[in-house]
């Protein structure tokens, strides 16, 4: 125990020491700015508290998208409704984790799957049998999809869904045209998110499978639609597109978010997406569907792309399917690609496809999106409204905020700051008890959507009195 004590007493000393040290002689051959000082500033206090609050216990588990050196994370204890607890802090979970929780933490209805999972005995069925809440799930995501006859293939998340996706593309691309390696590339948006795994999986097996595999995934996907602007409802980017289709005969699907989420909620303008599904059709394109982040009433509707009446050839989902109570992906793929399989073999192949616990969970959650008339999804679309409502009037009170965009109950505010910058406001959420997921220069805003309207207006009264409090952050930065 004293030995823990000394240590990190000598410990807070000996980095007091070197950064005033830092600080004085940096400063007296002016090389650095005051901006660097109040940063380290931050570094201190935030040691100090974690030091005093929590003792120092550096994660060894690598935390995504950031450096990791001396890092410590958070501990979540329990959680419960919009709530998430560390040891010391009640924190509203105002982006439902990472736009995952969409009914809300500690369900008693849905974690009464738990039980009934128990009680069957099994722990696992391989994907070549069945389980009933497998094949319930999958007639069901069909209906809600309004997919009849096509079928449903099962994944552990977003991303392989997605790979699935563009691989089942390529096939179907193969065994249906005469020259079979002609229409091999996907293309998304240049401003997307689908994902960040598994493509190299695929690739890295040495089995003849892979081998098969290859000829439909070891193929080029472009991030080079132009995003659409709301400034001309699109037409510069849906020119552009068109221009790639028309010099191009290589192009099997693109790939489009039902709702932008990661890459900054950027808005479709009205009509946008039916425009752009004319052009695919016109040159028999398939289209992918990732609602991913946007699906299960996030936005509104059942799926986001709902909204502009298109109908995609494949969706593909995960997150909200099971609200996260477990890990579960799927792509749902129309009758017109699916039926390609009824003679080929799909190439395509994961342990846990359909894993038994991930299919009783989401039919759970299915039963709660779809009660009482999709009671749900006007909650959420209400909701969205009021949402869009306050945050856009506290965007336009600080010149530090570019932009608040929205769609239903799937928002952010686009910062002007630099990474310090946000990971301050982050912090300063954090410490006035709310958790935002901060992705680059956005702080998103994406509550469970159960989610009681009390706490919801509250939360957001406290981010603007967050943002009030950054006033000074940008003057100080700016000395
Ligand atoms: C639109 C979209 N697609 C795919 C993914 C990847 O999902 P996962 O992280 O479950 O693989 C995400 C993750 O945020 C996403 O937002």
């Amino acid at each position: 125990m004293w030995i823990i004590i000394y240590f990190y007493t000598f410990r807070l000393i000996f980095i007091f020491i070197k950064v005033s040290f830092e600080l004085l002689v940096f400063k007296s051959f002016r090389l650095i700015s005051n901006k660097f000082i109040l940063i380290k500033f931050i570094y201190i206090k935030n040691l100090l508290c974690d030091t005093m609050l929590r003792g120092i216990r550096y994660s060894s588990t690598l935390a995504p998208w950031r450096t990791n050196r001396n890092k410590v994370l958070d501990t979540i204890v329990k959680a419960d409704g919009s709530y998430i607890y560390t040891k010391q802090q009640k924190l509203v979970d105002f982006t439902s984790g990472s736009m995952v929780v969409n009914l809300g933490h500690n369900n008693k209805y849905i974690q009464k799957g738990f039980t009934d999972y128990m009680s069957q005995g099994f722990a696992y069925v391989p994907s070549s049998l069945s389980t009933y809440n497998r094949e319930l799930l999958s007639d069901r995501l069909l209906d809600i999809s309004k997919m009849d006859n096509g079928k449903v293939f099962y994944t552990n998340a977003g991303a392989d869904s997605n790979e699935i996706a563009s691989f089942i593309t390529k096939e179907y691309n193969y065994y249906n045209s005469d020259i079979r390696f002609d229409k091999t590339k996907i293309l998304s948006f240049s401003k997307s998110f689908h994902g960040a795994s598994t493509k190299g999986s695929s690739l890295l097996s040495g089995d003849s499978r892979t081998l098969e595999q290859k000829k439909f995934i070891d193929n080029p996907i472009d991030a080079i639609m132009e995003n659409p602007s709301m400034d001309d409802d699109g037409s510069s980017s849906l020119k552009q597109i068109k221009t790639i289709f028309e010099n191009s005969n290589t192009i099997s699907a693109i790939i489009i978010e039902g709702s932008s989420g990661s890459a900054g909620c950027i808005l479709y303008p009205p009509n946008y997406l039916k425009q752009l599904e004319q052009l695919c059709r016109d040159h028999n394109i398939l289209i992918i569907c990732d609602e991913v982040m946007s699906g299960f009433c996030r936005t509104g509707p059942m799926f986001a792309h709902f909204k502009q009446d298109i109908k995609p050839d494949i969706i593909t989902c995960a997150k909200g399917l099971t609200s996260g109570y477990t890990p579960l992906g799927a792509v749902i793929i129309n009758s017109k690609v699916s039926s390609v399989f009824n003679n080929n073999p799909i190439m395509a192949g994961l342990t846990y496809s359909g894993h038994p616990l991930g299919c009783l969970i989401a039919n759970k959650c299915l039963d709660l999106y779809l009660e009482n008339d999709m009671e749900l999804s006007t909650i959420a679309h209400n909701k969205g409204l009021l949402m869009n409502d306050l945050c856009t009037k506290i965007s336009t009170k600080y010149s530090f905020i570019k932009e608040y965009r929205s769609n239903g109950l799937l928002g952010c505010f686009e910062l002007d700051f630099d990474p310090h910058q946000i990971e301050y406001v982050y912090q300063l959420l954090l410490k006035n008890g709310i958790y935002c997921v901060n992705i680059r220069n956005n702080i998103f805003t994406a509550p469970p959507l159960t989610i009681n309207t009390e706490l919801f207006v509250e939360t957001i009264q406290k981010i603007d009195d967050v943002f009030n409090e950054c006033i000074y952050l940008d003057i100080l930065w700016n000395i």
